[in-house]
């Protein structure tokens, strides 16, 4: 069922169910993260290994200090600037945060979403939620209530409809646990604000392959069922592939044969926009069947590095 509801939602955690809850970023999975059987369920549904931890949810750095042994000077700077907000803390973890939450690591990723529903439903509850976004391992992630509804409606208890996400994009993780700060997944934080805030360039660690610090990473994600390709000279990819049913992915100012399907993110080559129309455009080509999806690289600036990050993902084999 999806609603506008806070208290149903409300109940539904408390009884150990999961509820498919809207942040800016994108769409999240929740369950009460100190009750495991509830969490359990979330790595379920969404057919998730276990040992691709979640990210925990709080309302208030208050309430984030119980679960994470110490702020370090930077943590503390980052959270103060950008919580509610796209990024997410990873930071060492107390006792209270059960192990299968971060698949046995010491460290806990942490994160206050900027959403005035979940802000709300969270207040109303005295433990916080994990939650990792809302589709089947490995597919596109949510940013409407729509899509969790169509993949996961029937596996869960409720969704709480906040509308479409303000980002778009999921959260930037940043690892504060050492003495330099390191961005561990490109989100909807761009690099740009953190290194102002810190004062210094961060280290990106986008490392892919098989054994990923934040499996997001992992090189194959976000990836819609049809076959993808992340090109740089549209024109040239059209003509080498204009026997076959096409749809375009594209962005500012770009042409395409009359038969051949297009979305463009953003008209006027605005990267939010685009950050924003992302995910449910993927879904849309996804949908209608084409035999190939051709996306066009955007800028690789402000949110278009994180933009050109979940493209290239897309369009690994
Ligand atoms: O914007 C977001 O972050 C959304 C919304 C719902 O908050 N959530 C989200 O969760 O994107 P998920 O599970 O799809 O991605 C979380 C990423 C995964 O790559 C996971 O491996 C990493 O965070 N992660 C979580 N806990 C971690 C930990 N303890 N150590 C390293 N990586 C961690
Ligand atoms: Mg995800």
């Amino acid at each position: 069922m999806t609603g506008t509801s806070t208290a149903l939602a409300a109940e539904c955690l408390r009884a150990g169910k999961v509820v498919g809850i809207p942040t800016e970023t994108v769409y999240g999975l929740a369950a009460n993260a100190f009750n495991e059987d509830a969490v359990i369920s979330v790595f379920k549904i969404k057919n998730r290994p276990f040992f691709d931890p979640l990210i925990i949810h709080t309302h208030s750095v208050e309430q984030a200090q119980k679960y994470v042994l110490n702020f370090s000077e930077h943590a503390l700077k980052l959270a103060k600037r950008f919580w509610p907000g796209p990024l997410t803390l990873l930071l060492p973890k107390t006792g209270q945060v059960p192990d299968l939450v971060t698949s046995g690591s010491d460290l806990v990723a942490i994160r206050i979403p900027d959403h005035p529903l979940t802000l709300e439903l969270l207040r109303m509850l005295d433990f916080p939620l994990a939650a990792p976004s809302a589709n089947p391992f490995g597919y596109i992630s949510p940013t409407r209530a729509g899509h969790v509804e169509a993949q996961l409606g029937d596996q869960v208890a409720y969704i709480l409809d906040g509308g479409e996400c303000g980002i778009g994009l999921e959260s930037t993780i940043v690892d504060c646990s050492g003495t330099q700060p390191r961005v561990l997944r490109l989100g909807g934080l761009s690099l740009k604000s953190i290194e102002e805030i810190i004062g210094m360039p961060v280290q990106l660690v986008l490392s892919a392959g098989s054994n990923p610090s934040a499996p997001g990473q992992l090189d194959k994600h976000y990836a819609p069922r049809t076959p993808f390709i992340l090109c740089e000279n549209l024109s040239e990819m059209l003509l080498r592939h204009r026997h076959k049913k096409l749809a375009v992915l594209g962005f500012g100012a770009f042409q395409v044969p009359d038969d051949v399907y297009a979305l463009n993110l953003s008209t006027v080559g605005n990267l939010d926009e685009a950050a924003r129309n992302l995910f449910h455009y993927m879904r849309l080509l996804d949908n209608i069947g084409p035999e190939l999806i051709l996306a066009l690289k955007v800028p690789d600036t402000g949110l278009g590095t994180a933009i050109n990050d979940r493209l290239s993902r897309a369009a690994v084999k």
